[in-house]
């Protein structure tokens, strides 16, 4: 039985390597459809869980999770040589950083390994880890080929960026279009064939490098905007301007402009880096990757901008940062996720530590930090917490935050996300641009007595 027939009777059996945001709800969303799917991993913590079917991952639910496993759709395994076993696999392991922020490829690298010594005929491979362009073909597809497997015939290599948006409710693997690009035209063909079994769109394109440089256009485009009103935010305080009533009005172009909000600087696994894979590449064909980098520069000066907003807002009440108990509101690197990776709030605890501010935290989806070299442990947010801070600094607005609670208990507030309804504000609230908002100017005396 060829691969083609297997994906099209749904018999073909598909290995994931690394389960963590990305592999875990492709795996499930292939269960789901049919599929018999084995997880990879090299952290048993995570094959015990998955085998007890229980998730870790916020967005893959338990219930749904547990009924693949006992379906004996879903299992996971330490076992690298059970990879031969597999028609399908897909490669999602972490591409970060060095500490020099050149590519780290040690994981994808070492994921490679036991593909290499697990080819057999008959096998599709798809890096779905986020790179640079040109990797598929210039990294994995010469390792694969010294198997003596001919690519397009014995074994098909493809690249397929993964979409994956945690805690986003409309979107989730089935329904987020696919582009997929092979090292040749079989190669994408069947990975195309492959991902149209549990995904409802697919996009081919004409190489795997094309699909490589399709996420990094992605998340670049992303960190340019951002960093772009950013950058307005801090021109507009120059000015005077509040950022965010600029920002509103322009979006009510109804064309020609897409809304991007200003905040504390970028986070999360994929926007502060996967550009930097971008302008690595060019720097080595004597191409420097201009946008990168000046949104890169906006962006990662975003958290000093924001200690300084605090300095100079404790400076107003003739405090110094320096023994001020600062409490810090959100610090997953997004809403409603409980990711801290690169996360701009631990940057900015970071700096104000250093200053020496006494600094808490509060977060419903992050129990610990590390940041400015301690380990923190969540405060809970209350009136207490709140009114007994000099200033309350949002870094992230999760939905569940009372936020009017926020406004009602804090005396001083710096909001980098535009959180804090001004009408609950009874202190004084400062956004990332602007002049102050005096609460204690516009509120009605009997709801300070009640908030004090
Ligand atoms: N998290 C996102 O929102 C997102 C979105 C799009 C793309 N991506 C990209 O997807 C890739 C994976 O990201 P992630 O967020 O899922 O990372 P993650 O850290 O959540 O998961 C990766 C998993 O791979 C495992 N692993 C590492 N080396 C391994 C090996 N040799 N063999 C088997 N397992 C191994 C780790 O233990 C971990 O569980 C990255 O390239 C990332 O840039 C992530």
């Amino acid at each position: 039985m060829t691969l083609r027939d297997r994906i099209a009777d749904r018999t073909c059996r598909y290995g994931v390597i690394g389960m963590g945001y990305v592999g875990l709800p492709l795996m499930l969303r292939f269960a789901q459809s049919g599929v018999r799917v084995t997880g990879f991993e090299v952290d048993d913590a995570k094959v015990e869980s998955i085998q007890a079917g229980r998730s870790y991952i916020p967005d893959v639910d338990d219930g749904e999770l547990a009924r693949e496993v006992e379906a004996g759709r879903i299992d996971a395994t330490l076992d690298m040589s059970r990879l031969a076993d597999m028609d399908v696999i897909s490669i999602c392991v972490p591409t970060p950083l060095s500490k020099s922020r050149d590519p780290d490829l040690s994981y994808v690298e070492s994921a490679l390994r036991s593909v290499e010594s697990a080819l057999r005929p008959g096998q599709l491979i798809v890096l779905e880890s986020t790179t640079y362009p040109g990797m598929t073909e210039e990294m994995l597809l010469p390792r694969l080929a010294t198997t003596g497997l001919r690519v397009g015939s014995d074994f098909w290599l493809a690249f397929s960026p993964e979409r994956v948006d945690p805690a986003n409710p409309r979107f989730g693997v089935r329904n987020t279009p696919k582009v997929v690009g092979g090292v040749d035209e079989a190669s994408t063909e069947m990975a195309a064939a492959f991902y149209r079994m549990g995904i409802e769109h697919v996009h081919p394109v004409s190489s795997a490098s094309a699909a490589e440089m399709v996420k990094l256009l992605e998340n670049t485009f992303r960190s340019v905007n951002i960093g772009l009103v950013n950058e307005v935010a801090l021109m507009c305080d120059r000015l005077g301007l509040d950022a965010s009533e600029v920002i509103r009005a322009a979006a009510t172009k109804p064309f020609g402009f897409m809304r991007f909000e200003p905040g504390p600087g970028i986070g999360g696994h994929c926007i502060p880096l996967d550009p930097i894979y971008l302008s690595w590449k060019l720097r080595h064909l004597d191409y420097r990757a201009r946008f990168v980098e000046l949104a890169q520069d906006v962006n990662t000066a975003m958290p000093q901008y924001v200690a300084e907003r605090v300095a100079s807002a404790l400076n107003e009440r003739a405090r110094s940062v320096k023994g001020s108990r600062i409490l810090v509101v959100g610090v997953a690197y997004k809403p409603d996720v409980d990711d801290t990776r690169e996360s701009p709030a631990l940057e900015v605890i970071r700096l104000l530590v250093e200053r020496g501010a006494e600094v808490s935290f509060a977060d419903p989806h992050v129990e610990t930090i590390s940041a400015g070299g301690a380990l923190l442990e969540r405060t809970e947010l209350s009136q207490n917490s709140l009114a007994a801070a000099d200033c309350v600094v949002v870094t992230t607005h999760h939905s569940d935050i009372d936020w009017e609670a926020v406004g009602l208990y804090a005396h001083l507030i710096v909001d980098t996300r535009g959180a804090v309804p001004k009408e609950s504000v009874t202190g004084t609230l400062l956004t990332l641009s602007g002049p102050a908002y005096d609460g204690a100017k516009s509120v009605a005396p009997l709801v300070m007595e009640a908030a004090r």
